[in-house]
This record gives C-alpha cells, structure tokens and sequence, in this order.
C-alpha cells in the first residue's frame, strides 16, 4: 500500500499530489450545471458531514435506499480525485442521474472550472478553525495511503502552517472562499462549530439557501441521521469501504469534536500556532472559534 503514497508536487503555486492533479484537463472542463451544488471545503472541514446532510436533504424522501446502498463517494463525487484502479472523480459526477447533482470538492477558489461560475452553480462552503484542521488532517495523513507520509506530529504541524500539505494553506484557501462571498452571491459558508453547536439552527440556513422546506419529520429524520454515533456506523458514510484508507490506524470519523486539537498541541505549540495565525489573518475578517 504504502507506494501508493505520493509526493508534494508544486501546483501553479498550491502543495498538491498528483492524485488530484493527474486528470486537470477534464476537471478545467467540467461542464456544470445551474442546478448542481458544490460542497467545497479545506479538508477535513466537515465535507462528508454536509455531504451527507445535503443527500438526505434532497433525497432521503425520494430515494431512501440511496443511503443504505451507495458510499457517500459515489452520491457525492469528488472532482478532482484520480486514483489508480478507482474512477476519476470526473467520470463519476458525469453519471450523476440525481438532480441537482451534489459535487464535492477541495479545490481553492482560483481552481474552481470556470463552468460553475458561468453556471452560477450554489456553492456550499464549509469551514473548520485551523487548529482542529490541522489535527483532523494529521490523523487522516496516517490512515489513507494516498496521502504523503506525515512524518510526526510537530513536523506535520510545521508542514500545515508553511502550506506544505496536499490543497496548500488552510490561511489562503479559507481566505480565499470567504472573499468569493463579496462577489459571488450563490455561495453559502457553513462553520463546523455552528453545526456542532446546534445542528437544527445550521440545517435551518442550509435550507433557506437551497429553497429547500422539509417538514418537520423530514427535519428531524435528518437530524437523526447526520449525527456522529449515526454516521461512525453508517457503512455508507463512514468511508470503511474504501480500502485506501487504514481504519485501525485512526478511523474516518474520529471524533467529531470542536477543541479536540488540546490533546495533541504542546502548549508551545499553542503559542507559536497562535502567533503565526494572529500575522497570517491579520487582514481577513473571517472569525472562528477553537472551543465551544
Ligand atoms: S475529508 O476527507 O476532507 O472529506 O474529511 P471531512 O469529511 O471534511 O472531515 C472529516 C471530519 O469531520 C468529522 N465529522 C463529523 N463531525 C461531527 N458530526 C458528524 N456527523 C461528522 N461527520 C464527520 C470527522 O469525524 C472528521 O473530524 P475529526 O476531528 O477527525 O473527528
């Protein structure tokens, strides 16, 4: 397994691996339409999370066996992935039969195929503070195979804060969706704190953004199902069948916290992150909270 592992290519300026560069001509032009929605996110920001959310939103009336027969990668394919044996990301978002189609992706804004914006696609932005992140992502860099070797922890955390890990900076790719808002109106940014914090009030927005108006049994049939302990044992949503990915060593769902990265930072650690983001953030009016 462990050849699977890529190297850090640099990508017109953004630390990326060839797994998501490999096939750029068919993800540059992807045809989108006006009525798909995109999930777009820094990883490990709660993409699978609102994945879910937005298939059981749409569909969980209509095609309630789609969440027991078909992995959450499939239903919500993600463009820009290439990997050896397995169908491009690409290919799988063309054989969408669903309207709207839903598409994940965790391209930076300047890399978005231009067919989206001409579409005026919606967009649903989610994003989770740096700090939890950058645990989230070390702990997914031991366990998937398709990502570089991580090395130990204070590396990897060296590695996240130069943007030197796969999708670049977590600073500029926050930054740069959150600025898209000023000029692009169909896009909706998600805070993984505020779905933790009241899941009910967040799936309120979400639906005032898609048009969507469940009714009361559909929300809380939702509700039910987007919860952690729900989706750690979903087959479907838990990733298990992936066999890229080495669940024993830390599985997909980990733990579904907000603060969780106080087990992992050193208190200098803590300082030097917090200094180096107060610089970095210094002209970006987007406020996260590392603790709830
Ligand atoms: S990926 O690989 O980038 O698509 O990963 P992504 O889905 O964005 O992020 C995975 C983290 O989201 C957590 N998660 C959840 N948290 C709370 N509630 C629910 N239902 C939920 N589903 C997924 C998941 O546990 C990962 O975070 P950590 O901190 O590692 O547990």
């Amino acid at each position: 397994m462990d050849q699977l592992r890529p190297t850090l290519i640099d990508f017109h300026g953004v630390s990326m691996s060839k797994y998501f560069t490999d096939n750029w001509d068919d993800i540059q032009n992807f045809q989108a339409r006006p009525d798909d929605v995109v999930i777009v996110t820094y990883p490990k920001a709660g993409t699978t999370w609102v994945s879910h959310i937005l298939d059981l939103l749409y569909f969980g009336q209509t095609s309630p066996e789609r969440q027991k027969t078909i992995p959450i990668y499939e239903r919500v394919p993600f463009l820009e992935i290439f990997i050896p044996s397995h169908p491009k990301g690409t290919e799988l978002a063309d054989q969408l039969t669903t309207s709207p189609r839903l598409i994940k992706t965790h391209l930076p804004v300047q890399f978005l195929p231009k067919s989206f914006w001409e579409q005026n696609s919606r967009i649903v932005c989610v994003v989770r503070n740096a700090k939890d992140c950058a645990v989230s992502y070390y702990h997914f860099h031991r366990m998937n195979n398709v990502q570089p070797e991580p090395g130990e922890w204070s590396t990897f955390l060296k590695d996240y804060m130069d943007g030197k890990v796969v999708f670049g900076s977590w600073y500029d790719h926050v930054n740069g969706w959150w600025e898209k808002k000023e000029t692009y109106s169909n896009l909706n940014v998600v805070f993984y704190e505020d779905l933790v914090e009241d899941s009910g009030r967040e799936l309120d927005h979400l639906c005032s953004f898609l048009g969507l108006c469940p009714s009361p049994e559909e929300k809380e049939s939702v509700l039910t199902k987007m919860t952690f302990e729900n989706m750690k044992k979903n087959k479907m949503a838990n990733y298990s069948t992936l066999t890229v990915m080495d669940q024993k060593v830390s599985p997909f769902m980990r733990k579904g916290k907000v603060g969780d990265w106080k087990n992992l930072f050193t208190v200098a650690q803590n300082e030097e992150f917090d200094k180096d983001y107060k610089e970095k953030m210094k002209n970006s009016t987007i406020k996260f909270r590392t603790e709830i």
